[in-house]
């Protein structure tokens, strides 16, 4: 993996601020530590970017101090040279576009508007409806570039993933996973697991950051709502014994300005769930963590990981041909709230189940076996027979490494 100290940063902000500055503004960091990283981040200037009022909250436009003009194909030509120049000036061997700006409203998804990549680059071309987050991932695809969405919003509407598969590049998203979705995927997985038919779930969050601020506004706070409310569906589902096809739980997601509290975000939780004899267990928690800590470690991991996938090919027996991933890398989807995944496969939301798809890939590339965690050799009658040395096939196996590492031989077939 890349070794986070080795990425090098550049970025896009509507609001002019060198990032020292903006560190004083966002309240988050502790004074000594602002101190030393002061002189590191004073150079950092944002580019001037994107700025669509009617996307964002009107609260954020006071901060609008650092924008791009030109029509809507102009803007998107100069972010693509802005890529260019970054990844020339820095020497970088690959870059990778993370979006991380405010939570946009949802864009309306239309046919002839965007539903295809034709579709949706013509309405560049002519100023339509076309969120700034989307022009972002539009300009790269277009220069080759992963893209995440660690916001929201609809950035991914169909014309731009089928833009992404069009030029074979990563898109993943949306919305980081960081704070009270996590433990939600966490909990109910393990409360419908445990054989508790949870009935109800109310989360309640009050925030007193930018993001809270931005979040304030209607449209903008039903695009994390929307985000923030399927993250049980696949566990329900998955239990049908607990639950029929109609049958889901209440789920109530309310978020509230606080501008005291700053980034020290509260989430307050409620999981009411009917046991034994019309029986009810109900479980509150109360959550206080800094907001941009808990996200700023899942940016870094997003972006470690894309650019890991992007080294990964591999092939089966019924398709020998060496692939990649698809387009749309759900194998994120650990990090992500509302998981981006190709059209027409599941969506998995159980944070474990999604950290095993992980583990097992990476087990994967260096040949070891998935981990199922039956540690069937604990549970035998009979004693354990010694680890076969080598593969039944032998050298004539057509897996067979030339050299295969010691621990896999370890843990049976090397192949
Ligand atoms: N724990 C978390 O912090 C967390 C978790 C999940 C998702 N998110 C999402 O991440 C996003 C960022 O959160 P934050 O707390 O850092 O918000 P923030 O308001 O502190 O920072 C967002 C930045 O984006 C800038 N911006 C707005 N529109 C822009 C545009 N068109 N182009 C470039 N820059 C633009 C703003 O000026 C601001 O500096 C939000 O959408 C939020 O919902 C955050």
């Amino acid at each position: 993996m890349v070794h986070p100290n080795d990425i090098v940063f550049d970025g896009w902000d509507i609001s002019s601020l060198n990032l020292a500055e903006a560190m004083r503004r966002a309240e988050v960091l502790d004074w000594p530590l602002q101190e030393q990283l002061w002189p590191h981040l004073e150079k950092m200037k944002p580019r001037p970017s994107i700025y669509i009022p009617e996307f964002i909250a009107a609260n954020q436009e006071e901060r609008a101090d650092n924008v791009l003009r030109g029509s809507m194909a102009e803007q998107v030509e100069q972010i693509r040279r802005d890529i260019r120049d970054f990844r020339e000036s820095s020497g970088v061997d690959k870059v990778i576009v993370l979006w991380t700006a405010n939570t946009e409203r949802f864009c309306d998804v239309m046919p002839g508007l965007n539903d295809t990549a034709d579709n949706l680059l013509r309405a560049i071309e002519r100023g339509l409806e076309v969120s700034p987050s989307t022009l972002f991932a539009v300009a790269s695809i277009l220069e080759g570039c992963a893209y995440i969405n660690g916001s929201p919003q609809n950035t991914f509407v169909p014309g731009a993933v089928e833009l992404a598969a069009q030029r074979r590049v990563f898109i993943c998203g949306d919305d980081f996973k960081s704070g009270q979705t996590k433990l939600k995927s966490v909990l109910v997985d393990f409360l419908v697991g445990a054989g508790l038919k949870t009935k109800s779930i109310v989360s309640y969050n009050h925030l007193g950051n930018n993001d809270g601020k931005n979040l304030s506004a209607p449209q903008q706070f039903r695009s994390k709502e929307i985000s923030k409310s399927n993250v049980v569906d696949d566990t329900v589902q998955a239990n049908p014994v607990l639950y029929g096809p109609q049958d889901k739980p209440d789920h109530c997601v309310v978020i509230k300005y606080v501008p005291y509290v700053g980034d020290s975000k509260r989430a307050l939780d409620e999981y009411t769930s009917e046991i034994m004899m019309g029986g009810t267990n109900t479980i509150v928690i109360h959550n206080t963590c800094e907001d941009s800590l808990l996200a700023s470690p899942i940016i870094l991991d997003l972006a470690i990981l894309t650019e890991l996938c992007q080294r990964v090919t591999f092939c089966t027996e019924a398709d020998p041909e060496f692939q990649g991933f698809h387009s749309v890398l759900s194998i994120v989807a650990f990090l992500c709230k509302a998981p981006l995944v190709p059209e027409g496969t599941p969506v998995v939301n159980a944070l474990f189940r999604q950290r095993s798809c992980i583990e097992n890939i990476l087990r994967a590339c260096l040949g070891l076996p998935p981990q199922n965690h039956m540690l069937l050799e604990h549970k035998m009658q009979r004693p354990v027979p010694s680890p076969k040395r080598s593969c039944p096939g032998g050298a004539a196996c057509p897996l067979a490494p030339k050299k295969a590492p010691a621990a896999a031989h370890l843990n049976g077939h090397p192949c």
